[in-house]
């Protein structure tokens, strides 16, 4: 053990995952803590001499700088459409709606609108903005900024979509019942000992569609997937996270989910590539196994050498953070999964 982790750690947390931390050293490690932990101002001290949150801080600022630029060009990016284009949506929806709203970011998004249609004019997301906008204009009383909007809106010459707000059809028979959820969730268990065998592209693709209807902060979508089959880069890549030690040869599939902070200019929004994507996730893990195809999350710590070595492997940008790697594939049945107890409903929520 100690041989293993010696190599991806320093020395003191060594020390202190095999339980060799020498008692004074201990104290004297709590009395720093304690003083820094003090003020908000102490920490940030205490973490202008310790490194651990440089590598987050400068991802979130090359993602901010990334952001900032794409407005000083006047190109903008995907992310800034698909948030206004949805706070449009949002507005469009209120009950009652109001006369005007949107004014002080529809000269943006319809730059932004213009720009992105002339690169990607066969999008969906496109036709998405496209519509919406269109019915921005139709119900928003005159006010200057949206009237110069007005002006500057190049729309789609054909429209055969109208993905505006709408009603949905509350007759709806929904199949998947509480009890067959129920039964989904029992059966999912973290899988590692899978058959060999790629897991067909058409059964990836399906999971994730199902994924991408995750709930998103402002519909931004900041995250993707790379899904790893080629087995000269899966060879590569399996033992890069440190939870697939014992079974990492019998992986054969695996997907690494990166986060995007170019989606953001405030740092405020820094956490939304975690929460995002994992939402994500979950709806990925639920679709695979329904095509009976099992999966284990793999926990990616945050360490300055695995980092770097999955920068390299796989090109990220400095904004780009890996989230978790996922081992997929077709469940090996005749070997056991863990029972993972969970917690008692009366340990998991409260009402009041
Ligand atoms: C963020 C995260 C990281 C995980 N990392 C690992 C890992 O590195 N290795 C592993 O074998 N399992 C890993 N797991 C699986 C957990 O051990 C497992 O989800 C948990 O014990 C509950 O079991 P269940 O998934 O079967 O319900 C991880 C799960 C999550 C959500």
């Amino acid at each position: 053990m100690k041989s293993t982790v010696k190599k991806i750690m320093p020395a003191k947390a060594v020390r202190i995952i095999t339980g060799k931390v020498p008692q004074a050293k201990l104290s004297l490690s709590i009395k720093v803590v304690e003083v820094f932990s003090r003020t908000k101002f102490l920490s940030s001290v205490y973490y202008i001499f310790n490194p651990e949150f440089r590598r987050e801080t400068h991802s979130v600022m090359k993602g901010k700088l990334e952001h900032l630029k794409s407005f000083q060009a006047e190109t903008s990016n995907y992310y800034l459409l698909r948030r206004n284009i949805h706070r449009l949506e949002k507005g469009l929806l209120m009950s009652p709606r109001r006369d005007i709203f949107g004014a002080s970011f529809i000269l943006e998004t319809v730059k932004c609108f213009n720009y992105l249609k002339d690169l990607y004019p066969k999008d969906e997301q496109i036709t998405w903005a496209n519509d919406v906008l269109t019915e921005y204009f139709a119900v928003t009383v005159s006010q200057k900024d949206r009237d110069k909007a007005e002006r500057l809106f190049q729309p789609l010459e054909e429209r055969e979509t109208n993905k505006k707000p709408y009603q949905r059809n509350g007759d709806i028979e929904l199949r998947t019942s509480i009890e067959d959820l129920q039964v989904l969730a029992q059966h999912r268990r973290s899988v590692r000992w899978f058959r060999p065998g790629k897991v067909e592209q058409e059964k990836i693709d399906k999971a994730m569609q199902v994924a991408a209807q995750a709930p998103t902060a402002c519909n931004r979508q900041p995250y993707y997937f790379k899904i790893i089959q080629n087995e000269e880069l899966l060879r590569k890549a399996v033992d890069i996270p440190m939870g697939t030690k014992g079974f990492s040869h019998n992986i054969n599939n695996l997907a690494i989910v990166i986060g995007d902070l170019s989606a953001y200019p405030f740092e405020r929004d820094r956490h939304l590539i975690y929460i995002d994507s994992s939402l994500a996730v979950m709806s990925f893990l639920f679709a695979l196994e329904s095509q009976q195809v099992s999966s284990c999350v793999l926990n990616w710590p945050d360490i300055a050498i695995k980092e770097e070595e999955v920068k390299k492997q796989f090109n990220l940008k400095d904004s780009e953070r890996v989230i978790m790697f996922i081992a997929f594939g077709y469940p090996n049945y005749d070997e056991k999964v863990a029972f993972s107890q969970k917690k008692e409903l009366d340990r998991l929520r409260t009402f009041s």
